[in-house]
């Protein structure tokens, strides 16, 4: 049995520092197009680049020191 359904609305949190957080169901695939099962009702997917488990997120953006922007420069960006 999943642990969500499939007609909820995803919702994705950008944590700072972090992984994208995704509640909800998302059609996850490889580069091939491979579906990805997606276990978890909320899974994090990596945006530092370096996780072993990619997509998803193992906590290495940590060990890293990965930083993101703040949301009032992003939002900056995408105004100009
Ligand atoms: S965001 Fe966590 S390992 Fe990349």
């Amino acid at each position: 049995m999943s642990a969500h359904t499939r007609d909820e609305a995803p919702v994705i949190v950008a944590c700072p520092d972090g992984p994208l957080l995704v509640r909800g169901h998302i059609d996850l695939t490889t580069p091939d197009g491979e579906p990805i099962e997606q276990r978890r009702r909320t899974v994090a997917l990596c945006r530092c680049g370096v996780s072993s488990i990619k997509p998803f997120c193992d906590g290495t953006h940590k060990a890293v020191h990965f930083r993101t922007e703040p949301v009032e420069t992003a939002q900056h960006r995408t105004d100009e």
